[in-house]
């Protein structure tokens, strides 16, 4: 069967086209508008901005898409369906329902942190049938990105529970502010990555929240980031390169170390067989590398790095998945987005 994969919760505009049979899956086209550079001036995403763009870009990659395939051949249109930005969820889902009537097609509605797990599973390879990996449940899911921090424990691809979340900003959103307070740009993930590479040293911050519980904290951390950048101004006039280095590992190793903690803690109490760690965040290779050197007895799993990001390809593997194991496909008139997490 034939899935097309819709993604426009944030800041990336994402289409993907799969082949699905059973436990294989072929990537027949992966399509992203990434809106990085409209936002960019704004030190984050506006959310109308990002609606106007979505509008603009889905049918723009459509059509990329259209060039190659029949749009007729089509069996499901899959398409994130929250938790993300109100109107940017609007805007696909203006766009999947109009496709959908057009086409008369049925619609999987696919949660985007469930679709975040599900990019775990698939290579962001075109043209090649694949199988779906394998993976060994009970599974801890630590899903981390711009807007979530959420920690699952999935019992099977769709019986999961939350174990926690972040009670104020997400890992992803602290680098991004860091990011802003430092005057690197957006996104600030991957600039505080490239920073963090040449620091000297490390200064010890805040880790609030970490003995209880599952749930996340990150607001202090970057409240005492904020203070400690300007105790550095204070005392030497302005920041140095080297400042901002050790600045950005600084606070890119505080949370990685929060996230890993957590995850720890869970593993102790669920005793899962292996831990997924997804989202945004997950392309860092700093993470990766630190999770994968404590977890040394148990297999850490993470997406593709070109899949931690949003895109298209989650949305249409996820909704494969539900479609397999619980017939997921409605009629539109019982679908409705939801801005923020289940
Ligand atoms: O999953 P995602 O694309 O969007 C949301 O669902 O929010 O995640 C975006 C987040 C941003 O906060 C961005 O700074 C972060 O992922 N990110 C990274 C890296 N690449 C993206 N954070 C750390 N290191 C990276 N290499
Ligand atoms: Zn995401």
């Amino acid at each position: 069967m034939y899935i097309l994969g819709v993604e426009s919760t944030c800041d990336e505009s994402g289409i993907a086209l799969i082949e699905a049979e059973k436990e294989r899956v072929k990537v027949l086209a992966n399509e992203l508008r990434s809106q990085i550079k409209i936002h960019t001036p704004y030190g984050g995403v506006v959310p109308i901005l990002a609606a106007r763009e979505h509008k603009k870009n889905l049918p723009y990659l459509l059509k990329i898409i259209e060039k190659n395939f029949d749009l007729k051949k089509v069996d499901y249109l899959a398409f994130s369906v929250g938790p993300g930005l109100l109107p940017a969820l609007v805007e696909g889902k203006e766009f999947v329902f109009n496709l959908a009537k057009k086409l008369n097609k049925k619609i999987i509605p696919v949660d985007h942190l469930y679709a975040h797990f599900a990019s775990v599973l698939i290579k962001n390879k075109l043209n090649v049938w694949q199988k779906i990996r394998k993976i060994n449940f009970p599974i801890l899911v630590l899903v981390v990105s711009g807007g979530h921090t959420n920690l699952y424990l999935f019992e099977s691809f769709t019986k999961f529970k939350k174990l926690g979340q972040t009670l104020d900003d997400a890992a992803g959103e602290t680098l991004d502010k860091g990011a802003r307070a430092l005057n690197l740009g957006y996104p600030g993930g991957p600039i505080i990555e490239e920073k963090a590479k040449k620091a000297k040293n490390i200064y010890l911050l805040p880790k609030p929240l970490l003995e209880k519980g599952l749930n996340f904290s990150f607001s202090g951390l970057k409240t005492a980031f904020n203070e400690l950048i300007k105790e550095i101004k204070e005392a030497s006039g302005s920041l140095s390169e080297e400042e901002i280095c050790n600045l950005s590992a600084s606070l890119q190793k505080t949370i990685f170390e929060i996230l890993i903690y957590k995850l720890n803690k869970a593993k102790q109490i669920y005793r899962p067989k292996e831990i997924i760690i997804t989202g945004g965040v997950s392309a860092n290779m700093t993470l990766r590398k630190m999770a994968k050197k404590f977890f040394r007895n148990i297999r850490v799993i993470f997406p593709e790095r070109s899949l931690s990001t949003d895109n298209g390809l989650n949305i249409a593997i996820g909704g494969y998945l539900l479609l397999k194991e619980k017939s997921l496909a409605l009629d539109p008139e019982k679908i409705e987005v939801y801005p923020r997490t289940v």
